[in-house]
């Protein structure tokens, strides 16, 4: 048979980077589509028109107009902005016409609608892959992303014909699951409550509809695709997931090589590449400079930046933060995240004003600035599907401090002996999950840093890997091929 050289594909996200982002999703789903179409794929992205996404797309047109549960619905066509990856935007503005945060109210609570919101994005996305709204345009596969397009699968099973689905799971900690009474009043199909649909031991769970119905389901890492089989990672999903296992696979995570580039990156104090790694160091003096830190060049300056949540690892570092502020270190934060550990942060930057920085809230240019500034980047998490920030920050040359989990055990080689030797190390990893643990990567860290040709040779390794799409677009279109084998022929 011969091969197609390019596919039709519809990548369905809730999110994509520079239209909308709350993590690391947003990254992938604003980046992969792009690296598919570099490999002359016909790919289109498709997501919910919330406020801040139709601000952000520029120029958008009309291109159908139907109703879907009483509501009027309209579909938006543009580009994804500075690339030229078409977008179709689900204009529904009952339920998206609302700035901020994608899925949670400005109290930080989720939407009540959500299940609504999303069954909707996914009828629409159903409509769409049907070709059923005139756009002369029809996907030989879905591409859907964690559990806020995981009813599209689910509703794509039951027609004849259909394209292929592809389920990628980025964090199976968020299920979308809500009670009986939510999949009544959806008046989905009495079919699809069952242990082997959606049911899950009486709830309605979005995210099965992914890991049941697609024809192939993957993960961002291989690492975190074995883990998942585990009761310890699987949340109550890894006897599916082991029942699943011929059609799942793990696939890391690539990064956009224009968006996090410390050659080109506007917003550092000063660019910087392998040959003029020198000039790192302005970076870090002005970090410390803005944050009201000591401006000491010869302290280890520790970045983090993420959601302060219990997956990010936050409490392993509270439990050593007074073990590891008695190494010559500062740390520099910016997160946001649970209320506790909010709290329990920005006291230790109080208690130590010169040495411990603490932000909360979302910025993209302190994120480049600490990842720039910083002389190691933190990532004790507790589990970690693949993880973005350890990539960034190798290419910066600021050598991640990382637990060994998931994507970051695949992506981080530790800086043991034999790797120092080898001048294959880019970073230090760790195990267990009790702060002394943390401590001691970092007392590696610390000493290791005192040794300038050393660190420069980790900094220089980390730099030189080539993290970008092209190995992983590629795995794609391998997995896109085998999604597509699983149809039926009707
Ligand atoms: P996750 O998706 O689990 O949050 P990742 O490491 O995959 O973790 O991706 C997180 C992404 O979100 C990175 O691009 C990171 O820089 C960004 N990010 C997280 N928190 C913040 C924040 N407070 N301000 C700016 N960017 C943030
Ligand atoms: C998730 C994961 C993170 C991953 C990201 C993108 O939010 O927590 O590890 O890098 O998705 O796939």
């Amino acid at each position: 048979m011969s091969e197609p050289t390019s596919y039709r594909i519809l990548f369905a996200a809730s999110e994509a980077y520079p239209l909308i982002k709350t993590g690391g999703l947003g990254d992938v789903a604003g980046s992969l589509p792009r690296a598919l179409l570099g490999l002359k794929q016909d790919v289109r992205l498709i997501l919910p028109a919330y406020a801040d996404v139709q601000a952000r797309a520029g120029r958008l047109r009309t291109v159908a107009e139907f109703t879907l549960r009483h509501h009027a619905v309209r579909l938006l066509a543009g580009n994804l902005p500075g690339t030229r990856v078409p977008v179709w935007l689900v204009d529904c503005p009952e339920l998206f016409d609302r700035p901020g945060n994608p899925y949670l109210e400005p109290e930080g609570n989720p939407w009540p609608d959500n299940a609504l919101r999303y069954t909707l994005f996914a009828e629409a996305v159903v409509q769409v892959a049907g070709d059923q709204l005139g756009l002369d345009w029809q996907p030989d596969v879905v591409h859907c992303n964690d559990w806020q397009t995981g009813l599209i699968p689910a509703l794509l099973a039951r027609q004849v014909p259909r394209p292929a689905t592809v389920f990628t799971i980025h964090n199976l900690a968020y299920q979308g699951m809500f009670p009986y009474q939510t999949f009544q009043d959806l008046g989905l199909s009495p079919e699809l409550w069952h242990p082997d649909a959606l049911e899950y031991h009486g709830q309605l769970s979005f995210i099965k509809g992914g890991l049941v119905f697609a024809d192939q389901i993957n993960t961002v890492s291989p690492s975190y695709a074995r883990e998942i089989q585990t009761p310890k990672f699987g949340y109550g999903l890894d006897g599916l997931l082991r029942h699943r296992h011929a059609a799942l696979s793990g696939i890391l995570n690539g990064i956009d090589t224009k968006e996090w580039n410390p050659g080109t990156d506007s917003f550092l104090a000063e660019t910087y590449n392998r040959r003029s790694l020198a000039d790192k160091a302005v970076n870090k003096s002005a970090l410390q400079h803005n944050l009201g830190l000591d401006t000491d060049p010869d302290t280890l300056l520790i970045g983090f930046v993420g959601r302060l949540v219990d997956q990010k690892g936050v409490d392993i570092l509270l439990d050593g933060m007074k073990e590891i502020l008695s190494l010559p270190v500062q740390l520099a934060m910016l997160g946001s995240g649970e209320a506790q550990f909010e709290a329990a942060l920005l006291k230790t930057a109080e208690q130590y004003p010169k040495r411990v920085a603490v932000k909360i809230g979302y910025s993209e240019s302190l994120a480049h600035q600490i990842e720039a500034g910083a002389d190691v980047f933190l990532m004790p998490s507790r589990f970690e599907p693949c993880g973005l920030n350890q990539l960034y920050s190798m290419r910066y040359g600021t050598p991640p401090v990382v637990r060994s989990v998931g994507g970051l055990a695949d992506t981080v080689i530790d800086a043991t002996e034999a790797n120092l030797s080898a001048k294959t190390t880019t970073g230090f990893a760790f195990r267990g999950d009790q702060g002394s643990d943390l401590y001691k990567a970092l007392a590696r860290a610390s000493r290791l840093y005192q040794d300038k040709a050393k660190w420069k040779s980790i900094q220089l390794t980390g730099m030189g890997h080539d993290f970008s799409w092209q190995n992983s677009a590629q795995e794609y279109l391998i997995l896109y091929k085998a999604a597509i084998r699983e149809i039926p022929t009707a």
